[in-house]
This record gives structure tokens, C-alpha cells and sequence, in this order.
């Protein structure tokens, strides 16, 4: 079959005036491909696996011939996933040894980590303002309560997300269940994770964070696993592909270079109930699908290129037409998990929930105004304003209800997330989502001129929990907003810090 050109785009809009020249990127795949490492338990006990990991600055090459200051959890740029079993808590101790300063953009790196899925309590669920400063660690709490689901980890600090995420801050976490693994789907070597960013580099090879004044980072150069367009070998068989876009702005839509479709096996919070499948798909912001891609139908030595067709409204450069390639290279070794099942998870939460079900609808609009990012007119600013207490909604424990998303904000896409539930996507416009939609999620993309409802029952923890716009941009400038689940409890959840005083910096 015919090699898809890998730059097939053309450029448009904005050129960050010092980025580095295209000439030193390495030529699209022939970086080879990588996972991340898989993070180890410094102990395991009856119940519980213990973690330890450490925020911290490392140099890592991902230009030829160039190193790069990455930010990471245990060193590794894009690392290190955790995998958990549902029914074993796990716990992780994050310490914050991040350099004093960010070495470009000169503010103090403070952390808070969010576990993005995860129903965590609210005291370890990586509140904003809950923050960890250079010095200082914090235990958290992960009960694995949940279905088997993809889920990712990354950093949440208060008016700094973007930035620590961009240098590196996010990687996988994986939860698996026993009916997840007892279905005949890929697992072990062909369930590979596939974080997918973009980024940009200054002439010296640093990351270079340019956020088009608050609007959004959109990069040149795109990363799977911390790789620039790599490759990878596949064997004639069915691969499972976790896929997570963790750019900091850049909506993503995906497409085969052979026109073959993508099968949709998971969503966010879990594997469907059913298979669906797409030639193409939007990968908003912070979504995971778990995709199975089929290469037995190819000829050894064909290349599929996993191409981005992109979205509206984001910046595109020539260079993010491609984001990596498959080679097929071998006969499988190992046919078992090669089948998609009918029927895959008759439970998938949430999606038994029905609008007719909800106690009451709530509207949130995402605009911009006075040039700052608002949900229904308030920030993240309100609810420092108010120690913290200032609330746009207050379900009870247990009611189910109907949250309505509005952007009327002309040119900008915003990928809502709300925290410790799932969700269920009832519409966008009045009409039915797209087919890879119909999953349990908690994200869901919100175009221009859009509305979308989503149902859900909150639960099943009391306490108060973010939503805001995933592009971290908007975030941070201060597109975020919080919900109390239940009534108002006085427990110190807000910026509890657990410093170590032997590891504490001088003030
Ligand atoms: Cu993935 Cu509030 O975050
Ligand atoms: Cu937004």
C-alpha cells in the first residue's frame, strides 16, 4: 500500500518566533517506539501495595542529539505507569523535588497530584490548592474501588498545571478487574498504553511553553510516550491501544493511513458495553479510548501511519499531520486475547442512567469574559475568595441529575472534566454522540456553539470535587469551578500539606 507522507499538512497560523528549525527533528519513524516503565511497590502487603515516588527534573533526549529538562515522577519522561487491581488500595507517597524554580518561566513549582478516574476521597483527590511545595511530600490514598478503567495521574497544581504538565507531569494508570481480564480481548504485551502530546522546543532544546496569551500551547512536534514520531513493530494479530491525549491544549482526530476503522473497546471509565467502531475519531483533551487495531489483514512490511487530521479551532503546524507509525513486521507469536467480544461489559457505569432519572438540570457556560476563562461568569478566583466554600452545585449523596454544557465562546473548544463521577453523554446539539462517545466517561468535549448534557449520580463519596476545562491553559486562567457532594463537612481537606521537616527547604 501507498506510504502516507508523514508532514501532509500544510502550515498555518502562529510561529513562535524562537522555536528550534524543523531540520533538527529526527525524520518521522525512525525514533523506535517505547513504553513507559512500570512503577514497582517498595512494599506490598496483605491489603495494600505502597508506592514511592519522587517529582523531580531529569535530562532526557528526545531530539537527536539534544537534551532536554523533563519533569517526571520517578525521572522517566512519560512514566512510569501504575498498575492496579481493583479491590487493592494503593498508596502513594509523591514528594515534590522539583527545582525552586521553574528554569524559564521563573514561578515556584508546587504540585497536586490528581488521580484523573479515579473516585478518590476528596482529601486525595490533588485539589488545587492542596499544594506540595518544593520539599514537601503527600500520601495518597487510592481505593481501586472502580471497574477496570485507564486512568492517568498527573499534576493539578493551582494556577500551574499547564506548566508542570507540559514539563512532563502525567503518565498512565492502569486498573484492572477480573472481568476485564477474563475477556478474550489483547492483554499483556499487545494492551499497550499510547500517550499522545504535543510539544515545542527552543533553540537550545528546552521545552519552550508558549501559550498563545492564555489561549492554548500547540506544538510542533508531536510525542507517543515521550517519543517524536516514532515507530513501532507490530505482529499480525489484534492489538488493544490505550489511547490518551495529554497535550496541554490539542484536540486530536485520529485516522488510519489505510482507511481502516479504529474498534472502540473502552472509554474513559471502563470497557464499553458493547464494541463500536470509526474511521476517524475526535480525541478531545484528557479522553482515553481503548482502541483495537487489527493488522493480520496486512502484508509483512506494510507501515499504517497513525495520522491526526485535526480539529477546528486549534493551531496546526505541517508537522502534527503524523504522530506515529506501525510496522508490520513478524506472524504472531501468540494468538490468545485476539477476538473482540459482542458484548463486552453489560455493567459499564453510568449507563443505565436516563435523563427522566435526574432530580434536577444544571447549566454551566464556558465563555470567556473580560479575558478571562468563566464558568457561569465565576472562577477559580471565587472559590479562593471565599476560603474555599463558594460551591456552583451541591447535589445530594446519591442524586442523580443533569449537567448541561454550554460554549458560546466563538473559537475555542473546551473539554469539560468533572471529577469523581462518571458520566453518561445524553447529546450534543439535541442529537446523539458520536458512536466512540457511547462509553462511560468523564470528559466530554465541548465544541464551539455546542451543548452538551451528560447525566450522572454522585457518590460515592461527600465533599467537594473540581470541574473545569481540560485544556490546561484555561485552567489555569481560571476556567475551573468546584461542586460539594452532600452537606458542608469540616473536615481540612483544602491545602492540607503533609511537609517532611527533614526534607523541607528553608523558607
Ligand atoms: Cu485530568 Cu482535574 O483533571
Ligand atoms: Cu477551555
Amino acid at each position: 500500500a501507498a506510504l502516507a507522507l508523514p508532514f501532509e499538512r500544510v502550515a498555518r497560523a502562529k510561529t513562535a518566533s524562537d522555536r528550534i528549525a524543523v531540520s533538527k527533528f529526527p525524520k518521522p519513524f525512525t525514533v523506535p517506539f517505547t513504553v513507559p516503565s512500570v512503577a514497582v511497590p517498595v512494599k506490598r502487603t496483605s491489603t495494600t501495595d505502597y508506592y514511592n515516588l519522587t517529582m523531580r527534573s531529569s535530562q532526557t533526549e528526545i531530539l537527536p542529539g539534544l537534551s532536554t529538562e523533563t519533569w517526571s515522577y520517578d525521572g522517566t519522561f512519560g512514566g512510569p505507569t501504575i498498575r492496579a487491581t481493583k479491590g487493592r488500595p494503593a498508596v502513594i507517597r509523591q514528594t515534590n523535588e522539583l527545582p525552586a524554580r521553574h528554569p524559564q518561566l521563573g514561578y515556584e513549582p508546587w504540585t497536586s497530584v490528581h488521580l484523573h478516574g479515579s473516585g478518590s476521597l476528596p482529601q486525595y483527590d490533588g485539589y488545587a490548592s492542596d499544594i506540595s511545595r518544593p520539599g514537601q511530600y503527600k500520601d495518597y490514598h487510592y481505593p481501586n474501588w472502580q471497574n477496570a478503567r485507564t486512568l492517568w495521574y498527573h499534576d493539578h497544581g493551582v494556577h500551574h498545571t499547564a506548566e508542570n504538565a507540559y514539563m512532563g507531569l502525567a503518565a498512565m494508570y492502569t486498573l484492572h478487574d477480573e472481568q476485564e481480564q477474563l475477556l478474550p480481548i489483547p492483554h499483556g504485551r499487545y494492551d499497550v498504553p499510547l500517550l499522545i502530546r504535543d510539544a515545542m522546543f527552543d533553540r537550545n532544546g528546552q521545552l519552550l511553553y508558549d501559550d498563545g496569551g492564555h489561549s492554548g500551547i500547540y506544538g510542533d512536534v508531536m510525542l507517543v510516550n515521550g517519543r517524536p514520531w516514532p515507530v513501532m513493530k507490530v505482529e499480525r494479530r489484534k492489538y488493544r491501544f490505550r489511547i490518551l491525549n495529554c497535550s496541554i491544549s490539542r484536540n486530536l482526530r485520529f485516522a488510519l493511513s489505510t482507511g481502516d476503522p479504529f474498534v472502540f473497546i473502552g472509554t474513559d471509565a471502563g470497557l464499553m458495553q458493547q464494541p463500536r467502531s470509526a474511521t476517524s475519531y475526535r480525541h478531545g483533551i484528557a479522553e482515553r479510548y481503548e482502541v483495537v487495531i487489527d493488522f493480520a489483514k496486512y502484508k509483512i512490511g506494510q507501515r499504517v501511519v497513525l495520522k491526526n487530521l485535526g480539529v477546528p479551532n486549534s493551531v496546526d503546524y505541517d508537522t502534527t499531520g503524523s504522530v506515529m507509525a506501525f510496522d508490520v513486521a513478524a506472524e504472531p507469536t501468540d494468538l490468545s486475547g485476539n477476538a473482540i467480544p459482542d458484548l463486552l461489559n453489560p455493567e459499564a457505569p453510568a449507563m443505565d442512567l436516563t435523563a427522566a432519572m435526574a432530580k434536577r438540570t444544571r447549566k454551566f457556560e464556558f465563555i470567556r469574559k473580560d479575558g478571562a476563562w468563566t464558568i457561569n461568569g465565576r472562577t477559580w478566583a471565587d472559590v479562593v475568595a471565599s476560603d474555599y466554600e463558594y460551591v456552583w452545585a451541591d447535589p445530594n449523596l446519591g442524586d442523580v441529575e443533569v449537567w448541561e454544557f454550554v460554549n458560546k465562546s466563538g473559537g475555542w473548544a473546551h473539554p469539560v472534566h468533572v471529577h469523581l463521577v462518571d458520566f453518561r453523554v445524553l447529546d450534543r446539539n439535541g442529537k446523539p454522540p458520536s458512536p466512540w462517545e457511547l462509553g462511560s466517561k468523564d470528559v466530554v468535549y465541548v465544541g464551539e456553539n455546542e451543548t452538551v448534557r451528560v447525566v450522572m449520580k454522585f457518590g460515592p463519596h461527600v465533599g467537594k470535587y473540581m470541574i473545569h476545562c481540560h485544556n490546561l491553559v484555561h485552567e489555569d486562567h481560571d476556567m475551573m469551578a468546584q461542586f460539594r457532594v452532600g452537606p458542608k463537612v469540616a473536615y481540612d481537606h483544602d491545602h492540607p500539606v503533609y511537609a517532611d521537616p527533614a526534607k523541607a527547604l528553608p523558607a
